[in-house]
């Protein structure tokens, strides 16, 4: 708990009480840099790939045995909480700092993602995608807010992009908040994670015409700010008749802002979820007319991009048979739940890894993306109990 809160104060601005480390930032890097000492006092062999991934090692008895990796990321979404991540970081560094002492085929691994979150560049899941080859060079061309590229920002930290080193693991096992109130409301500390929904993310431009707040008539107007206010409520309404999916806009950027000027342009983010590849292509598919329809009642045209899609992906059953045996043997029942929150064991489980997960419970109502995320000493112990046995059992 002492290391969460170590790390929480990495990237901690004044007045704010949450974390904002976006991915391939000075802040993410330097969190890396802690863990870095923390595996190395482990006596875990360190290492980095051309990503920035962080591994540990504890080396196992057969270098030709697929390895076994568990870890999460370090990067935090803008004033996000203390367990989003490093949770699951803290929880691997502890299980496998008990497993020194096994005599095991499988090497084992505490590993980091970089960028899980993706707000700085568009795109999250960095550093598993690179280790699944996944990182293209699209992808590293994409710019942040200010233009700095993924290969200028991985340059910048000493990394060169390139594919990653190692071979992907045979079992991955990530700790995760659950980030939901499921866990809280049934009173239970853990649970196994089944399946994670599918996901899809787009930009929106509404291209209206800039003016004089005080001259431009309100009928003579082609306000984009007013037409992505109509494109909200239209995708929101449409979300909501689509059960189990989720939309949201969270990120809405005026050109030129000011406020005594008629927004001519404006472009907004869309991220939308749902449990089911139907559901999720029904809302893909609605989304770029929903934006048209919306532009036009306001005089505006719209321009719509998709910036990425996956599939609800399942995940290892294998991995969660391992995890409820060590939850029995410990007396913890493990519920199965959906994950409606996209994790780095989601892009190794469709690059074919045998990956599971371990939420853990979230009080404050589930609470995350916030700074009063909050989970109990307890349930972090149970989770490492868990994590170790399990661990020990896929090696
Ligand atoms: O957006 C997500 O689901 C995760 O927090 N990256
Ligand atoms: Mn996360
Ligand atoms: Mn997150």
């Amino acid at each position: 708990m002492e290391r969460l809160d170590e790390l929480a104060r990495i990237g901690r601005f004044p007045g704010r009480d949450g974390s904002t480390r976006p991915g391939l930032g000075a802040a993410e890097q330097e969190a890396c840099d802690l863990v870095e000492g923390w595996l190395a006092d482990e006596g875990l062999a360190v290492s980095w790939d051309g990503a920035g991934n962080l591994f540990g090692r504890l080396p196992g008895s057969d270098p030709a045995c697929p390895e076994t990796w568990t870890g999460s990321h370090l990067d935090t979404v803008p004033n996000g909480g203390r367990f989003d991540g490093a949770l699951g970081v803290v929880c691997a560094i502890e299980a496998v700092g008990r497993l020194a002492g096994d005599r095991a085929r499988s090497t084992v691994a505490v590993v980091v993602f970089r960028d899980e979150e993706g707000w700085r560049f568009g795109r999250g899941f960095l550093g598993s995608r690179a280790a699944c080859g996944e990182l293209t060079a699209a992808g590293l061309a994409l710019g942040d807010a200010d233009g700095i590229s993924v290969a200028g920002a991985l340059a910048a930290l000493g990394h060169d992009g390139h594919a990653p080193g190692s071979p992907l693991p045979g079992t991955f096992i990530e700790v995760h908040v659950e980030q939901g109130p499921v866990l809280e409301g049934e009173d239970l500390p853990l649970a196994a994670v089944s399946s994670i929904v599918g996901m899809a993310g787009f930009v929106c431009t509404f291209h209206g015409s800039a003016g004089h707040a005080g001259t431009v008539p309100m009928g003579a107007r082609r306000d984009a700010f007013a037409a992505c206010a109509e494109f909200a409520g239209l995708l929101r309404e449409r979300s909501l008749a689509i059960a189990g999916s989720v939309a949201t806009i969270g990120d809405v950027r005026i050109a030129e802002p000011a406020a005594n000027v008629v927004p001519g342009r404006v472009q907004a983010s869309v991220d939308v979820r749902a449990p089911t590849s139907e559901a999720l292509a029904a809302l893909v598919e609605a989304t770029p007319a929903l934006a048209r329809e919306a532009a036009a009642r306001h005089g505006c045209s719209s321009e719509v991009e998709s910036s990425w899609r996956s599939e609800p992906v399942t995940l290892s059953a294998t991995v969660a048979g391992a995890l409820r045996n060590a939850a029995e043997e410990l007396g913890v029942a493990l519920p199965e739940l959906v994950s409606g929150a996209g994790h780095d064991a989601g892009i190794l489980a469709a690059a074919g890894v045998d990956s599971g997960m371990l939420f853990v419970r979230s009080l404050n109502g589930g609470a995350s993306h916030r700074p009063d995320e909050l989970s109990g000493e307890a349930d972090v112990a149970a989770a490492i109990d868990v994590l170790a046995a399990a661990l020990r059992a896929a090696r």
